[in-house]
């Protein structure tokens, strides 16, 4: 019978309370996997050292240049930190396209292509020839032996450009700037956008001891103790760590949660068999899996009359934005089918809406419940380095997906409260991107810097 069967469609994308305490305690194995020198090599989830060591106290000092890559935009930006009593960030920033054959072509194209932005914004800001130090986000897996180095592991979110892999992007930054000539910069940080989120947030609030993005992608990062990071020497302190957290479930980790319409999306995908945490989970992916859904709901006869449009067996057709508008409480039902009708989807009922609206929830939710429960293993791992019978933490976060979607960040936050019960946790959303919390850091690179010289 059809409502059986719609059912049970809906229900593989159901996640009881108990599966999602097993992700939590898996993610937590794969984190201590990810940080023991021992298993590193082999660990699903990198654990990457930042050598960011402490988040901003207020006396950051200087201008600085920034550049964001990575996320929905890239910005170059100009940030003027002055700090003491009367503390204040200026910001000015401008958003350039890379066009798809920078992304797609090679490094070269792309880092000229950056080069070329940084040059026209030097130039828009009046400050042509000017050499401020450099913070560069760059929101993809990097190993770093030091601040101002960062060699990409991997590329992710669909970024694709060919000799990066393994190079060091400063090097290619650097090598982008002499070609062209023209100035010369002093690239002090490369700085993960998870790292430039938490320092943004930390310059407002002091107990913000981890970062998080949910937009095109998804990633986290958090201070740990210096003696659980052992790629690094040196057990005083802490340090902040990159998780890399989208890479979790690459070793099967998540295969028994995972269902046919995650493994299609999967292997569809520019990096197959990768990121599979991230692709139940951020905003790229979304889309494609409840468009993968409803081709199975129609191919069933369960949906659209059981015609199967062009349009719907076009990928990338549902854009996060859509999935934030379908479920918009204040949407009557005759709006999801405009939206419906403005993806082609023209022969829609009225119980087609339903259903696709349904699924759309379904699909954020179980993305928001599965983000949770990986934030729950990082804040209940904190208090637990402490010896803290309770935790109050703070985490910063961005990303479209977390700021636009009407419901994944309560849905995320109760999952976290269920899961954490010791750990009393506020999320602070930052307004200021990760450039801000870059430049932070560059300033406290630089002050350290010229004091030792
Ligand atoms: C921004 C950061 O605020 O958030 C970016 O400055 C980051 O670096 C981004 O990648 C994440 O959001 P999205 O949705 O653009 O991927
Ligand atoms: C991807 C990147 C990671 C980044 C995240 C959010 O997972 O690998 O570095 O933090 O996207 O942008």
């Amino acid at each position: 019978n059809q409502h059986a069967e719609r059912q049970r469609i809906l229900d593989s994308l159901r996640l009881s309370r108990e599966q999602l305490l097993e992700v939590k305690s898996r993610m937590r194995k794969e984190m201590d996997r990810g940080l023991a020198k021992e298993s590193h090599d082999q660990a699903a989830v990198k654990m990457l050292p930042t050598y960011v060591r402490s988040t901003p106290d207020g006396t950051e000092h200087g201008d600085f240049l920034a550049l964001d890559l990575g996320g929905t935009n890239f910005r170059v930006l100009l940030v003027r930190v002055r700090g003491g009593k009367r503390r204040s960030v200026e910001m000015h920033n401008k958003i350039y396209t890379i066009p798809s054959e920078a992304v797609q072509g090679t490094g070269d194209e792309l880092f000229d292509h950056i080069v070329h932005c940084i040059a026209d914004f030097l130039e828009y800001m009046g400050m042509k020839g000017a050499s401020l130090p450099l913070g560069f986000t760059f929101s993809f897996p990097c190993h770093q032996n030091k601040l101002d180095q960062g060699i990409l592991l991997k590329w992710t979110k669909g970024f694709k450009a060919s000799g990066c892999e393994g190079e060091d992007v400063v090097t290619l930054l650097k090598d982008a700037i002499h070609r062209r000539e023209e100035f010369d910069l002093d690239v002090v940080a490369v700085v993960n956008d998870t790292v430039g989120t938490m320092m943004t947030c930390g310059y407002e609030d002091p107990l913000c001891e981890v970062g998080l993005i949910v937009g095109t992608g998804t990633n986290a990062c958090y201070m740990e103790e210096m003696p659980n990071v052992e790629l690094v020497d040196g057990d005083e302190g802490r340090m902040c760590v990159n998780m890399e957290w989208g890479a979790f479930g690459d070793q099967g980790e998540l295969e028994d949660f995972s269902t046919d319409f995650d493994r299609t999306v999967d292997e569809r995908s520019t990096n197959p068999g990768k990121q599979r945490y991230e692709k139940m989970i951020s905003g790229m992916y979304l889309g494609e899996i409840v468009r993968n859904v409803l081709l199975e709901f129609t191919a069933k006869g369960l949906l659209f009359r059981g015609k199967l449009s062009e349009r719907l067996k076009t990928r990338g057709i549902f854009e996060t934005k859509f999935l934030s508008q379908i479920e918009s409480d204040r949407l009557a039902l005759r709006q999801v089918r405009s939206i419906l009708q403005h993806l082609g989807l023209t022969s829609s009922t009225c119980d087609d809406s339903i259903l696709v609206k349904e699924v759309c929830s379904v699909v954020a939710r179980r993305a928001a419940q599965l983000c949770g429960a990986g934030l729950a293993a990082v804040v209940d791992k904190i208090r637990q380095n402490r010896n803290l019978p309770q935790l109050k933490i703070t985490v910063g976060v961005d990303g479209t997906l977390y700021k636009l979607h009407p419901h994944f960040s309560s849905i995320m936050h109760q999952t976290v409260r269920d899961l954490s019960p010791l750990c009393d946790v506020t999320f602070l959303q930052s307004e200021d991107g990760s450039g801000k919390g870059a430049a932070l850091i560059t300033a406290v690179a630089c002050r350290i810097r010229d004091a030792g010289q």
